[in-house]
């Protein structure tokens, strides 16, 4: 038996990283819950924004912006960055964290995130509620070294991401690995 629960806002799980926008001289980020990769040829990421978030003032200044991915031991600092707001607080002043120029997009890296993107706006698309839809190009990608595995590739297990859970409003840290994905489902499908 399944019990309806109605129009909902939550998958589970989902990421949390630190979105930034801005410069080296002025950044904001916050955490963001509602992303997702969004297409493959050019990679693509979509995210939801409030109308409302000083972040999305900055990415809308420079049409550009990082996504942050941060270790599950971070999830303090992380929670700041969602629960406080660069309208009246210097985030990165009050927490310590840093940041460091990107390659490509004038947007900065959150320095002690170990995974991060690099993006440019393609386009926003307004819903029509409390969210704007900012659709963002990956035009680089960034991992410290301390995350890849001997053969040059993110090792999961070193990057320990951190993973929100709507609802309980709790963080977490990903499990042990169940299957190998476009494998496992042989062993299912007819031949
Ligand atoms: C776990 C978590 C997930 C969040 N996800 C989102 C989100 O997907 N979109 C959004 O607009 N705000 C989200 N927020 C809220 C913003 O991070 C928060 O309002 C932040 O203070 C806005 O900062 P800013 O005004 O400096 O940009 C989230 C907050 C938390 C704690």
């Amino acid at each position: 038996m399944k019990k309806s629960l109605g129009p909902s806002d939550r998958l589970y799980p989902m990421p949390c990283p630190l979105v930034l926008g801005g410069t080296m001289e002025k950044a904001d980020a916050l955490a963001v819950a509602w992303i997702a990769i969004g297409g493959a040829t050019p990679p693509t990421i979509v995210m939801a924004l409030r109308h409302s978030r000083r972040t999305l003032e900055l990415i809308r200044e420079t049409g550009e912006f990082t996504v942050n991915v941060p270790r599950a031991s971070d999830a303090a600092v992380v929670d700041y960055f969602g629960i406080v707001s660069g309208h009246d607080h210097d985030k990165f002043a009050e927490s310590g964290w840093t940041l460091e120029p990107a390659s490509v997009v004038s947007a900065p890296l959150v320095a002690e995130c170990p995974y991060n993107l690099e993006c440019r706006v393609i386009s926003e698309v307004d819903p029509g509620g409390t969210h704007v839809l900012v659709i963002g190009e990956i035009v680089e990608s960034h991992a410290d070294e301390s995350i890849l595995d001997a053969n040059g590739k993110v090792d999961i297990e070193k990057l320990d991401p951190l993973v929100y859970i709507a609802g309980s409003r709790e963080y977490r840290r990903l499990g042990e690995k169940v299957a190998d994905a476009f494998s496992a489902g042989k062993s299912v499908k007819p031949e």
